[in-house]
């Protein structure tokens, strides 16, 4: 059942909390827009042998996402931390159980972006939102990256790209976000509203 109030899903995995920093930072962004909501949204780890089953609810941070999650909302904001240059598994394991969606056209002309996090600066950033871009063109899709009216993608020292938020957490995953980061972050939560909005007058 759709809610009242269109949302943008914040769907994200992140193992030691850089990644979910940035989620809440977007969706900060995408709540300082009135009409639209924020729905942050994780997904279970996994494991090689699939035998591991996790609690319903999660010990601490957002409640996994289910199908409708994904079905009902108004635009997405994907995130992972980068592990091997790539979206992490869990996150594409979730992804690859949204056929039906993908069936059904659920997700066409719907706005979407995607974030991440790295332990070194170089580490694969943007091939990881690229990674993440791919499923999306494949649901149909608009992406949405950062532009360079952020002035902060000049300047910044760690994360922030064109293809999307990211942060630099270090490598004991231990650095805060810095402050382009956040504001890299909120306006990319706050752009993905007002596009989600402006679309969903045209769909
Ligand atoms: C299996 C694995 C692979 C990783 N690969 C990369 C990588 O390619 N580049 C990188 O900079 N960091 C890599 N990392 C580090 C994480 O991307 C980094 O610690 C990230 O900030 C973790 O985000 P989280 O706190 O949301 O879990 C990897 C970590 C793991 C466990």
């Amino acid at each position: 059942m759709p809610d009242a109030l269109p949302y943008v899903l914040i769907l994200y995995y992140s193992r030691h909390g850089a990644t979910r920093a940035l989620a809440e930072q977007i969706a900060a962004g995408v709540e300082s827009r009135s009409g639209i909501a924020a729905r942050l949204r994780t997904v279970p780890p996994v494991s090689p042998t699939c035998e591991a089953v996790d609690p319903e609810i999660p010990a601490e941070g957002a409640v996994y996402a289910s199908l409708d999650d994904l079905r009902h909302c108004t635009a997405l904001a994907l995130g992972s931390p980068t592990r091997f240059g790539n979206m992490a598994a869990p996150l594409k394991h979730f992804i690859d159980t949204t056929s039906e969606l993908w069936v059904g056209g659920a997700l066409i002309d719907k706005p979407a972006t995607a974030f991440t996090s790295t332990s070194s600066l170089h580490g694969g950033q943007e091939s990881t939102l690229i990674s993440m871009l791919l499923p999306l063109l494949h649901h149909g899709m608009v992406y949405a990256g950062l532009p360079y009216s952020e002035t902060e993608l000049y300047t910044t020292t760690a994360g922030g790209t064109p293809y999307g938020a990211s942060h630099l957490a270090g490598q004991r995953s231990d650095k805060p976000l810095d402050e382009a980061e956040r504001h890299l972050a909120f306006a990319q939560g706050r752009r993905l509203a007002r596009l989600a909005l402006a679309l969903e007058g045209a769909r």
